[in-house]
C-alpha cells in the first residue's frame, strides 16, 4: 500500500511487515524518514519523531540556502546529487547542457498507481513482474526537476506488499534543448541512520563462486561490483547488511539485489556523520551514456527487503520474491527434469553410439532428459574453434540433430543441447564470413578468452544471424531444454557501430543481450532454459527472468559444492541453481566422495548427474535409481521448499527444506571431517509446525566395501586384498548398509 500525507509531506509504501517513509524537505528535497519493521499508524506524531531535529550549524559544512541549519551532508536521502554540499557517495552524475555537473533535483509532484511501473516492457531489460495474480502490488513516481534545465529525474518504487520487497528504478528524461552526459546512475540509493552493521557478499572465481563473507562496516566505502562485462563470478550483486549492535542486534537487516546481468557496482558508506549509504546500480567504471534531446534513460530495477527476524528469513523473503516476480509464470513452481549431461562424461571426445550406450544407461536409471553438452557442431574437438558455426557435425551424431533428437525421444528422454551463442571462434566459418563481428578494438592487440571472442552484440545484424541460427536449431530439432553457455570476460569493449560513443557498449551489450533473450527465449517457451557462464558467471536476477535455472559452478565436488549452494541460497532459491552428482575423483578437486554424498549435496537444487553411467556398477546403478526415486518424491520439497541451514560446533553442515503447508520436511547432515569419539551431534528442526507431530525416517544409504580397505578383513570369512579382484568382483555387485 501507498499513502501520502499532504500535510506532512510524507509518502508512507507499506508492505506485509515493514514500512518505508519518505518526507519532501524543505524546498523540495526527498528524504528517507524510515525503512523497517512496519508502523501501523503514520500521524503527526510519529512523523515528528522520526524527523531529524538540527542543532547549531556544522562548522565548516556546506548549508542549504533556505535553511542554515540544515546540510545536505547530514540528510537521509533518496537520491542526492552534484554540487550542493553533500560529499559522501553520490548515486548520479551528469553532465548538464552547460558543462557543469552539478544538479538541484527538486520534487515537484507524484503518481501513484495499481500494479508495476508501467514503462516497465519499454525498456528492453528484465524487471520484476507481475506474478500470476498479485493484485497487491502499487507504484509510486516521485517526480523531481532540475531548478536549472528542467531535466527530469523520476524516482520511481514498487511496493510487493506480500513479499515485503520494495523495488526501485530511476529515469531521466533529457526534456532540455541539448544532449546531456550520464556518467554515473545508480538504480537505487538508501540512507540509513545508523553505522553498525555488518555486511555480506558473495565472492569467488572460476568454480568457487559465491563464497560468503561477512565484513564489519567501518568509516569508509566499501564496495561490491564488477567489470567483467558480466555480473560476475567476482562479486555477485546481491548483498546482505545486518545490525550488529544494540537491540535489534543480528535481527534487524536489509538485502539488495539488481535485475542486471553486466557491470555492477553496489556501495556502502559510513559516513563523517555515522550514517550509512547503500547504493545499487550499473557500475559507472566502463559506463557512459550520451542522453540526446527528448529521449529517456531507465536504469535497471533494484530490489530492497528488511526483516526483523535475522537474515535466513531475508534470505526466505528472496526466494519466494523470485519464485513468484522474476521467474516467468510458465515455470512457477514446476518441478524440473532430472538430467544426465554428458559433459564430464566424455568431453568433446563422443559419437553417435557412445552418446546413444549413455542416454540408455540414464534411462535405466530414471533420467528424465538427456542434454548435449560442447562438440556437437562445426569442427568442434577443441575448444579452439566453431563458436558461431552453429551447424550440427553429422559425423559425430551419425545423421542430422534432429534425427538424434529423435533417437534420444523414442528412449522416452527429452533431449536439451548446449549453446554458447554469444561467442565466435577465430577458427570458425563465421568469422571467415564476418571477422568485423568480432568485439576487437582495431589497431590493438586482441586478448582472448578460452580462445574465443565476443560477437559484436550491440549490432542488429549480428543478433539477427543469431537468432535466425538458433531458432532454427531449436524449431528443427524439437529442442526441449537448452544450455546458455558464455565463457569469457570481456575485454576489447568497442563496437564497429558505435563511433564516439565506445563508453556505451558495456550496457550496449547487455541489451543486445536481452534483445537475444526475448527473440529466443520468450519465442520458444515451452522450452526449458539453463543460463551458464563458465559455471556460475553470472548468476543474476536478469538472467533468471528469462531462465528459471542456472548451472551453479564448474566445480561439482560436494565439498566445495557445499559453500558455493549455501552462498548462492542466502540470495536465490534452490529451484534456480542446476547442481549435478559427478565423477569421482573429481574432475576439480581431485577429491573422493561417496556416491550418497554426491546426491545428498547436489538434491538440494534442480538435480542431473554428470558423470559416465555406463560404467556404474550393478551396485552403483541400484543407488542411482534409489537417489532419483527419493528425488522425484521430495522434488517439490527440495526446488520450492523453505531453506534452513545451520552449522553445528564441529563444522558439520545442515539443510534443510520444508514443505509450504509444513507436512513434510527433508534434512541433510554433512559431515565436513570424519572424528572419532565425538560428541553427539544435536540436530534441531526448523520451521516446521509446533502443534504437529511428525514421524522422521532415515533415507537408507549405502557404503562400497572398497572403502573399508583392509579393515573388511576382521569380518569376513576369506581374506580380500585391498584393490584386488575379489574385492573389485565383491564391489560390483554388493553395497554395505551405511
Ligand atoms: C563451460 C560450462 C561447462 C561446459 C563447458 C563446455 O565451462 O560451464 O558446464 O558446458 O563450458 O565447453
Amino acid at each position: 500500500m501507498i499513502e501520502y500525507n499532504e500535510k506532512l509531506r510524507c509518502y508512507h509504501l507499506q508492505t506485509k511487515s515493514t514500512s518505508y517513509i519518505i518526507h519532501i524537505l524543505g524546498k523540495g528535497y526527498v528524504e528517507n524518514l524510515y525503512y523497517g519493521k512496519k508502523i501501523n499508524s503514520v500521524n503527526d506524531e510519529s512523523i515528528n519523531a522520526l524527523l531529524e531535529k538540527n542543532g547549531t550549524g556544522y562548522g565548516n559544512s556546506v548549508v542549504c540556502p533556505e535553511d542554515a541549519t540544515c546540510t545536505l551532508d547530514s540528510v537521509s536521502l533518496e537520491y542526492s546529487f552534484e554540487g550542493t554540499g553533500d560529499y559522501r557517495n553520490l548515486p548520479i552524475q551528469i553532465v548538464m547542457p552547460g558543462g557543469e555537473t552539478s544538479a538541484e533535483f527538486i520534487s515537484t509532484g507524484y503518481t501513484t498507481y495499481k500494479g508495476i511501473f508501467k514503462q516497465c516492457n519499454t525498456t528492453g531489460m528484465p524487471y520484476a513482474h507481475a506474478g500470476i495474480n498479485d493484485e497487491a502490488i502499487e507504484t509510486l513516481e516521485i517526480i523531481t526537476k532540475d531548478t536549472k534545465t528542467g531535466i527530469i529525474c523520476k524516482l520511481v518504487y514498487t511496493v510487493y506488499e506480500k513479499c515485503d520487497v520494495i523495488t526501485r528504478r530511476v529515469v531521466i528524461d533529457n526534456v532540455s534543448n541539448s544532449a546531456i552526459k550520464i556518467n554515473k546512475i545508480m538504480s537505487m540509493q538508501l540512507d540509513l541512520p545508523d553505522k553498525h552493521y555488518r555486511m555480506y557478499t558473495y565472492d569467488g572465481m572460476w568454480a568457487r563462486e559465491r563464497m560468503q563473507h561477512i565484513k564489519q562496516l567501518e568509516s569508509g566505502i566499501f564496495v561490491n561490483a564488477s567489470t567483467t562485462g558480466s555480473s560476475s563470478n567476482r562479486h555477485n550483486p546481491y548483498i546482505m547488511l545486518e545490525k550488529n549492535k544494540g537491540r535489534e542486534a543480528f535481527k534487524s537487516c536489509y538485502a539488495f539485489n539488481l535485475i542486471y546481468s553486466g557491470n555492477h557496482y553496489e556501495a556502502v558508506e559510513v559516513s563523517g556523520y555515522d550514517k550509512l549509504r547503500i547504493m545499487s546500480g550499473i557500475n559507472p567504471d566502463k559506463f557512459e551514456w550520451t542522453l540526446d534531446k527528448e529521449t529517456e534513460f531507465v536504469t535497471p530495477e533494484a530490489i530492497m527487503s528488511y526483516s526483523n527476524e535475522g537474515v535466513e528469513m531475508l534470505s526466505q523473503t528472496m526466494h519466494r520474491f523470485i519464485n513468484t516476480h522474476i521467474i516467468a509464470n510458465r515455470w512457477q513452481g514446476k518441478e524440473r527434469p532430472v538430467l544426465i549431461n554428458n559433459w564430464e562424461a566424455t568431453y568433446f571426445d563422443f559419437n553417435e553410439a557412445r552418446l546413444m550406450k549413455l542416454a540408455r544407461a540414464a534411462k535405466e536409471v530414471g533420467i528424465e532428459l538427456f542434454v548435449l553438452d560442447d562438440g556437437w557442431f562445426g569442427d568442434r574437438n577443441t575448444d579452439k574453434t566453431s563458436l558461431g558455426d552453429w551447424n550440427a557435425n553429422e559425423r559425430k551424431l551419425g545423421g542430422s540433430l534432429a534425427t538424434f533428437s529423435r533417437k534420444i525421444e523414442e528412449l522416452g528422454m527429452k533431449f536439451g543441447l548446449w549453446f554458447e551463442p554469444e561467442m565466435i571462434s577465430e577458427e570458425s566459418e563465421l568469422y571467415k564470413a564476418h571477422p568485423d563481428w568480432a568485439v576487437k578494438v582495431p589497431q590493438r592487440t586482441t586478448y582472448t578468452g578460452r580462445n574465443q571472442l565476443f560477437l559484436d552484440l550491440t549490432r542488429t545484424e549480428v543478433r539477427d544471424y543469431v537468432v535466425d541460427i538458433v531458432n532454427k536449431n531449436i524449431k528443427e530439432a524439437h529442442i526441449s531444454y537448452v544450455k546458455w553457455d558464455m565463457n569469457r570476460h570481456l575485454t576489447d569493449a568497442y563496437s564497429l557501430g558505435l563511433g564516439s560513443r565506445q563508453g556505451e557498449f558495456s550496457h550496449r551489450y547487455i541489451l543486445g543481450l536481452y534483445d537475444l533473450f526475448e527473440r529466443i527465449v520468450e519465442e520458444n517457451p515451452e522450452v526449458l532454459f539453463e543460463g551458464c557462464s563458465s559455471g556460475g558467471n553470472r548468476f543474476d536476477l536478469g538472467i533468471l527472468y528469462y531462465m528459471p535455472q542456472i548451472w551453479t559452478s564448474d566445480d561439482t565436488d560436494a565439498n566445495e559444492r557445499i559453500d558455493i549452494q549455501q552462498g548462492t541460497a542466502a540470495g536465490y532459491p534452490l529451484s534456480t541453481m542446476g547442481a549435478h552428482v559427478s565423477a569421482v575423483p573429481n574432475h576439480q578437486t581431485l577429491r573422493n566422495t561417496s556416491l550418497e554424498t554426491r546426491f545428498n549435496v547436489a538434491c538440494f537444487g534442480a538435480l542431473g548427474y554428470e558423470l559416465d553411467v555406463t560404467r556404474l556398477t550393478k551396485a552403483e546403478k541400484k543407488i542411482v535409481i534409489n537417489q532419483i526415486e527419493f528425488y522425484k518424491e521430495y522434488r517439490k520439497v527440495f526446488l520450492y521448499g523453505d531453506f534452513y541451514y545451520e552449522e553445528l560446533d564441529d563444522g558439520s553442515i545442515v539443510w534443510q527444506v520444508v514443505s509450504s503447508d509444513k507436512n513434510v520436511s527433508v534434512l541433510m547432515l554433512y559431515q565436513r571431517l570424519a572424528r572419532v569419539n565425538s560428541a553427539h551431534a544435536v540436530i534441531r528442526f526448523a520451521g516446521l509446525d509446533k502443534d504437529a507431530e511428525y514421524e522422521i525416517t532415515n533415507r537408507p544409504q549405502s557404503i562400497s566395501v572398497k572403502q573399508f580397505g583392509e579393515l573388511v578383513n576382521q569380518v569376513t570369512p576369506v581374506h580380500i586384498t585391498e584393490a584386488g579382484v575379489l574385492q573389485s568382483i565383491i564391489n560390483k555387485v554388493y553395497m554395505l548398509d551405511s
